[in-house]
């Protein structure tokens, strides 16, 4: 079927209007978000120099699409996301951004020891949140973001990973530093602090590796080494860089899924109580926290030759930013999709990517976000916000409040 091409309609949300350094869009971006699905679904932005796809069919459709590329560096150099790299120099790029074959070759053996790590993870996950509730029990108020949602993932993949308690301090530092090389506006500070956190991280695993290799343990470190040995075509450096994407993928990530689902529950008090009702229902709840509210609000390809997506052609190295929390609103595939309801049907959402690059840490991220959400209303049941005024993050590409003042 083919259609006479009809003008751009006018005035439609572009650029930084879509990312969360806009103050207006950070706040609420669905409307605009919308607005655009609506009109526009897919947009040759002519200020992020990207394709900009919104609707659920082509987001999915793009995602899963194993011939095109990740590595922001193979797409048009303009485009916004190609200023979002990891460390610099000669260091070798995580999954994150790599593409087949070094993608397949670095993942396969990666997956496997974390997959039968993070299965084990739950009771330890349990111990580690309860310790966290006990050091806020007897406080006037708190905030779910610092005191909470930071600390519960970085001492659980601390766990994972075997990282001593003495060295735990820097090592949240350094997660914390690691995180930026995702800041695509980073500053000439950042870009410093970034390279300091990469040179701390890289030294502490070369050690660490070496002292696993001489006296093995139980925890993800050792399996990777272990796997080196086994044959697995892995360079320490690898290594290294693909244990710290962990950190990278998955630290902000986490303490936004327990901040963005206790700001759903405490605005939507009759989902809660579905819950309390249902303790069941939390496996639902988080799903439709990561639908509504997803902590990555996109992720990109390139592509690898021409093109076509929902009727555009799409250039050879053009780069495109899939809109994983628009089409989770999708109206097409969702009934009202601006309601937050976690009895709904289940469709299977995007907030984990999809294709070559799903989110690794899904199932460790599900756990997680269970655990905490669940133990934290059955500590405070009372739990409400103090400051209804909530601010978020201006970091482009996460949705995840600054700070959530709760009072038990
Ligand atoms: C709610 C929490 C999380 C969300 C919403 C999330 C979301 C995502 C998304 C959207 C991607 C890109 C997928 C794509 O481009 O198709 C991704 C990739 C990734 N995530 Fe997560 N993530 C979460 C938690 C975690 C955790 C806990 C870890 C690790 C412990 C992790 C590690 C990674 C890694 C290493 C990648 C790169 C995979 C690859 O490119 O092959 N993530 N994640």
């Amino acid at each position: 079927m083919s259609e006479q091409k009809a003008p751009e309609p006018q005035d439609l949300p572009t650029g930084f209007q879509l990312l969360e350094i806009d103050p207006e869009f950070r706040t609420d971006p669905y409307p605009r978000l919308a607005d655009l699905q609506a009109r526009c679904p897919v947009r040759h932005d002519p200020v992020l120099e990207s394709v900009v796809v919104t609707g659920y069919e082509n987001v999915r459709g793009i995602v899963n699409d194993r011939s095109l590329w990740r590595n922001p560096a193979r797409g048009n150099p303009r485009a916004l996301f190609s200023r979002v790299s990891e460390g610099s120099g000669d260091r070798p790029l995580s999954i994150l951004f790599m593409d087949d074959p070094d993608h397949a070759r670095v993942r396969g053996p990666l997956t496997q020891a974390f997959y039968k790590r993070a299965a084990k993870m739950k009771p330890q996950t349990e111990t580690i949140v309860d310790e966290v509730l006990d050091s806020l029990s007897g406080r006037a108020a708190f905030d779910i973001i610092a005191d909470y949602g930071v600390p519960v993932p970085i001492l659980v993949i601390a766990a994972v990973l075997g990282i001593e308690k003495e060295r735990l301090r820097e090592f949240r530092e350094w997660s914390e530093g690691i995180i930026l090389s995702l800041n695509a506006l980073r500053t000439p500070e950042q870009d410093q602090q970034l390279m300091v956190a990469a040179q701390a991280l890289d030294a502490f695993f070369a050690e660490a590796m070496a002292e696993r290799r001489a006296r093995p343990r139980d925890d993800l470190i050792t399996d990777m080494v272990q796997l080196q040995a086994a044959g697995a075509q892995l360079s320490d450096e690898e290594v290294s860089v693909n244990l710290q994407s962990l950190l990278v993928g998955g630290n902000l990530t986490t303490t936004d899924l327990i901040g963005n689902g206790v700001r759903a529950f405490l605005t939507h008090p009759e989902q809660l109580a579905a819950l309390k009702a249902d303790p069941k229902l939390i496996a639902m709840a988080v799903e439709e926290i990561l639908r509504w509210d997803p902590p990555i609000t996109m992720t990109s390809r390139i592509a690898s030759c021409p093109m076509e997506v929902g009727g555009e052609a799409v250039s050879d190295k053009e780069a495109m930013i899939t809109v994983l929390r628009a089409a989770n609103r999708d109206p097409a595939i969702y009934e009202a999709p601006e309601r937050f309801d976690i009895t709904r049907k289940h469709v299977p959402h995007m907030a984990f990517g999809g294709g070559a690059h799903i989110c690794i840490g899904a199932p460790l991220a599900r756990m997680e976000g269970q655990v905490a959400l669940w133990k934290l209303f059955e500590r405070f049941p009372n739990l409400k916000l103090a400051d209804q005024t909530l601010t978020y993050r201006a970091l482009p590409g996460f949705r995840g409040l600054e700070s959530l003042i709760v009072e038990p």
